[in-house]
């Protein structure tokens, strides 16, 4: 097993927008599917390498709201290797403790990987470590536009008696309220934007946006985000 190594501070969240795979086939002359499968082999690595140095969350954006629009073949082939990642990653998943959570609107996968992804929550629901949560038919103005339909709903059912809602109101009714926000935000493949990820979460949020495209993306690469983490001066608006 590779040396861990010690970091002056550890997130507890990292979250990632798993962005360049399409680039990175196209510099090969390859189809982005290509890409989308070698990117599998870099979420293995990452999940492995954030469950040994003890985060307690690693957020995976892998699909977002608007990748519906993609073409057809593409969106078919990222369905069919999320279902192949869910059932082929079920017993790695086990075997390091890590609990499998979703946020997104997950009723909207196809019945395959629909199916899986609720399995595997199921099954790993009582383990201890890490967290990994994975955003699926994922976007942030949709996950908070129906945490305010929840907040509606209970409203007329008698279940919200106040007259003012406050921002602990709007996280508890987001898609996974237990999970502290993130600390860290890694985008790969360069572009200088959330496109929609984690918009109430990502408040308060370093930023760390690499070149590196996500199939190349590697522990060492996550351990120099880390480090450079470790080097922010985190205000939350205060003075030091
Ligand atoms: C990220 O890579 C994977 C998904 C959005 C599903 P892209 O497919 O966006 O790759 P680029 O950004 O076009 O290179
Ligand atoms: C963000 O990447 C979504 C995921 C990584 C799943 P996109 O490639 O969809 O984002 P844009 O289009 O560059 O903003
Ligand atoms: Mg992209």
């Amino acid at each position: 097993m590779p040396k861990i190594p010690e970091f002056i501070s550890l997130p507890n969240h990292i979250a990632i927008i798993m962005d360049g795979n399409g680039r990175w086939a196209r510099q090969r002359r390859r189809p982005r599917i290509f890409g989308h499968r070698a990117g599998i082999e870099s979420i293995r690595d990452i999940v492995r390498c954030s469950a040994e140095l003890g985060l307690e969350v690693l957020t995976l954006y892998a699909f977002s709201v608007e990748n519906w629009s993609r073409p057809g073949g593409e969106v078919k082939l990222l369905m069919t290797l999320l279902a192949d990642y869910l059932r082929g990653e079920k017993q790695e998943l086990m075997d390091n403790d890590i609990v499998l959570k979703s946020i997104g609107r997950a009723n909207d996968l196809p019945p395959k990987p629909r199916r899986l992804l609720r399995q595997v929550i199921a099954e790993t629901a009582g383990n201890q470590g890490m967290v990994l949560n994975l955003a699926l038919s994922y976007s942030g103005r949709d996950e908070l536009a129906r945490a305010m339909t929840r907040l509606l709903e209970k409203s007329r059912n008698g279940g919200f008696p106040g007259k003012k809602v406050s921002e602990a109101d709007v996280t508890a009714l987001l898609d996974a309220p237990g999970l502290p926000d993130p600390d860290l935000l890694i985008r790969t493949g360069g572009e200088m934007r959330v496109s929609n990820f984690l918009l109430w979460q990502i408040a308060y949020t370093e930023l760390y946006v690499t070149d590196i495209c996500w199939p190349e993306f590697r522990r060492r690469h996550l351990y120099r985000a880390i480090r450079e983490y470790g080097k922010r001066e985190r205000r939350f608006g205060k003075v030091k």
